[in-house]
């Protein structure tokens, strides 16, 4: 294929002029510091990134019940607002635009990663099959404790804390993770979610809290600098719905009403575990959802330009070669070949497999 083209147009996307329409996938890469505070190898992990049209952090954990891995980056106090101010300042004297992205594991978590060993929180007492790492081992997931009604108001504040906090922290904007079966999801749902209240039920009410968070979101940082990424029927974390593509139809609707800047939505091609939906969930949503879309998984320069072209998508968000490419959007302009990511540093680890991958720029010098 010739050089892309819509890959390299502008777009706006709510409140922000995007320089391209190739956007950095949020990663979790386990390498923030004690307490989780971000460190300045995460400051020169993204800022070698700058020239993406938009980066999403890694899942940042809104509260310390939020955290579900080892090492990830929080924001839920200042000493941790200080260290994202680092990464943004970074980002931006690079010439480019953050967002962070707010995850809240729910039951995906164990008590070893949660204060005073807490139960993970949930919907429903409803364990996840399988084991995670916590800090000394590998353990299998426990029952989470169901949260009480009156209970979830709370969580959502979390959520705005959060939101105040990345204004302070610099960031361009947030992103709820409303995907992958963390704790909105969780609550989304039919499968995790066997409660009785007015989170539970209809999908009207298995919606609430995820709309509810986004309200939230929207009223400290305005709509146009708030997004959410959804994954329509993937089943990763026990994401099971009996019926998917209306749960998260009537979702994408909702959302319409809320101006966001954003919509992502993710199509895995086949990286994290679990069955692939019956549909593309790109292609389900977009006749329904009147915003801007964003779309993820398994992308190629090529089919992204041509996902572009067919208008499936507003803008491609690339993952796993942009842990391997810092200079992806170089690469793409000039149709350098990419480098192969190594899975074995995906997750923790030191600054190898994370600042260290080469560049063109460094390769022409080497030679
Ligand atoms: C190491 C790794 C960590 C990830 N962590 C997150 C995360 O924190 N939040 C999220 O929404 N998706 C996460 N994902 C999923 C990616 O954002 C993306 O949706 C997926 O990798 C598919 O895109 P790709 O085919 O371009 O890699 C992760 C993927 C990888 C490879």
């Amino acid at each position: 294929m010739t050089a892309p083209v819509k890959l390299f147009s502008s777009v706006k996307i709510g409140s922000l002029e995007l320089p391209n329409r190739i956007v950095m996938s949020p990663m979790t890469r386990i390498r923030a510091g004690e307490d989780c505070v971000p460190t300045e190898s995460m400051a020169r992990y993204y800022s070698q990134r700058a020239a993406a049209g938009l980066i999403i952090t890694e899942g940042t954990h809104p509260s310390p019940m939020g955290r579900g891995y080892t090492y990830p980056p929080g924001l839920h106090n200042v000493a941790q607002a200080v260290g994202w101010r680092r990464v943004t300042d970074a980002v931006h004297e690079a010439g480019g635009r953050i967002f962070v992205q707010l995850m809240h594991a729910g039951r995906v978590s164990h008590s070893d990663l949660l204060p005073e060993h807490a139960l993970p929180v949930a919907p429903s007492a409803i364990a996840i099959k399988g084991e995670i790492h916590t800090f000394t081992r590998k353990a299998p997931f426990e029952v989470p404790r169901a949260l009480e009604t009156d209970e979830i108001a709370a969580i959502v504040q979390d959520y705005r804390r959060a939101a105040e906090l990345s204004v302070a922290a610099g960031f361009d904007g947030v992103e709820l993770h409303a995907a992958t079966g963390y704790l909105p999801n969780q609550f989304q749902v039919s499968g995790s979610n066997k409660r009785n209240d007015q989170y539970g039920g209809s999908v009207e009410n298995r919606s609430r809290f995820t709309l509810e968070i986004l309200a939230a979101l929207c009223t400290v940082r305005g709509a146009g600098r708030v997004g959410v990424k959804i994954g329509p029927g993937f089943t990763v974390n026990d994401t099971f719905d009996d019926d998917p593509a209306e749960t998260y139809t009537y979702l994408a609707r909702q959302l319409n009403a809320l101006g966001l800047a954003y919509l992502h939505v993710g199509y895995d091609s086949g990286y994290s575990r679990g069955t692939p939906p019956p549909f593309n969930p790109v292609d389900l949503i977009r006749p329904v959802y009147s915003g801007s879309l964003l779309a993820v998984g398994g992308f190629t320069r090529d089919s992204g330009e041509k996902a572009l072209e067919a208008g499936r998508a507003d803008a491609i968000v690339y993952g796993r070669p942009f842990i391997s490419n810092p200079d992806l959007v170089e690469r793409f302009a000039s149709g350098v070949s990419l480098n192969a990511p190594d899975v074995r540093t995906f997750y923790g680890g030191d600054d190898h497999g994370y600042t260290d991958y080469p560049t063109i720029a460094r390769e022409v010098h080497l030679k």
